[in-house]
């Protein structure tokens, strides 16, 4: 009999199988391209860890390419305070995700994505991220590409797949289902189509859907749901209600890494859809009493947010500094100077700043007035 090689669950338990019998639902980080970078996962890790974390996208075809190689493996890098960590990948080539999968294996992450859900036209024209929508039998190629890769590197990590519900359209019942098919460990479904960029809303409803058919097709998938989430209890009811098993956030970690910390982000801040009272109210009412929830930052005090600005300003300086840009972090500034008086004023000096020591004098200068 041939080798369970590609149709196959791994026979023992892979993390996403224990993280999803730990918790309910479980959290994991998204991947954001210069967002979470090795330097905002050790912050995000240390003050708020979420259960699963994810690397950016990485090129494959980069990966595989001796010039490009070098600068990507700095995006590669992860301590162990991270795990279980995600390696999240793109190649639209078969050959290049194998050896880059079997890189990403030997490297020792925890698992390996596929990302199949960028919309950035820079990623598409090489027919990769959401493109892969429109090329399915080329995607399940990738999917099982990587898969060997993994099994060249004599490993047995999982493989999972970030993407849509579709290009234009919902695509669940051909796209979703074609890759259910393939038996994945674990399925990101960003609740939106590519058409829909960020600009819509995310439907959960389709997370209903997509849930279904798991359970039908592929009951050993675990399925992550993501997009619009603002909070772990806003979380929380997004997957009780369409049956998701965990969790990710993106934007609303930006300025907040205490997102996933349990203490601050439940107990202490609280939302309007969390108390009883409020509930029985009209949502606009409720929202004007206790403030609108979506992307506020944490529970946490003013000297404290901005000393782990300067923390994360120091690591991205010493782990990523000649090869990222410290433009970088003046994304972070504008998210972790916001909502206090005087916010305003320092983050326009924030933007003026150059390094980290420019930077740590102007918050000694605000904290000291
Ligand atoms: C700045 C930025 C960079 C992103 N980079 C990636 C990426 O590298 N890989 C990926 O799969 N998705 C990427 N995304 C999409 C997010 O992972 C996520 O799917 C999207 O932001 C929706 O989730 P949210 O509403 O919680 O932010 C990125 C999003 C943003 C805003």
């Amino acid at each position: 009999m041939a080798p369970c090689a590609v149709f196959c669950y791994s026979s023992r338990m892979n993390f996403w199988q224990s993280v999803k019998q730990n918790t309910k639902p479980f959290f994991a980080l998204a991947p954001m391209a210069d967002v979470t970078d090795p330097a905002f996962r050790i912050i995000v890790a240390k003050y708020g860890k979420p259960d699963v974390l994810w690397t950016e996208f990485v090129s494959a075809d980069g990966l595989c390419h001796p010039k490009g190689r070098e600068s990507l493996m700095k995006d590669l890098e992860y301590s162990e305070a991270e795990r279980p960590i995600v390696a999240q990948l793109f190649s639209s080539n078969p050959e290049n995700m194998r050896t880059a999968s079997k890189l990403c294996a030997e490297l020792g992450f925890d698992g390996i994505d596929i990302n199949m859900g960028c919309p950035d036209r820079t990623i598409e024209k090489q027919g990769c991220g959401s493109a892969m929508i429109k090329t399915p039998d080329l995607a399940i190629e990738v999917i099982r590409a990587a898969r060997q890769g993994i099994q060249d590197a004599g490993k047995d990590i999982p493989l999972s797949v970030k993407t849509r519900v579709g290009y234009s359209r919902d695509e669940i019942d051909t796209w979703v289902v074609r890759l259910l098919g393939e038996k994945l460990d674990a399925l990101t479904i960003h609740a939106r189509t590519r058409k829909d960029l960020s600009q819509v809303p995310a439907n959960w409803d389709y997370l209903s859907q997509v849930v279904k058919l798991r359970n039908e097709i592929a009951p050993e998938t675990v399925i992550l749901g993501n997009g619009d989430v603002t909070d772990m209890s806003d979380g929380i009811s997004k997957a009780k209600s369409t049956g998701a098993d965990g969790i990710m956030i993106g934007r609303a970690v930006f300025g907040n890494p205490w997102i996933f910390n349990k203490e601050v982000s439940i107990k202490k801040k609280g939302s309007w859809k969390q108390n009883f009272f409020l509930q029985l109210l009209p949502p606009a009412w409720a929202k004007k009493i206790m403030g609108d929830s979506r992307y506020t930052i944490s529970d946490i005090p003013l000297a404290q947010k901005l000393n782990v600005m300067v923390e994360h300003t120091r690591l991205f300086e010493k782990l990523l500094g000649g090869v990222k840009n410290f433009a970088v972090m003046k994304k972070h500034y504008k998210a972790y100077a916001t909502g206090f008086p005087g916010a305003k004023e320092l983050r326009i000096k924030l933007m003026e700043t150059k390094n980290g020591d420019d930077m740590e004098a102007i918050v000694a200068e605000f904290l000291n007035a």
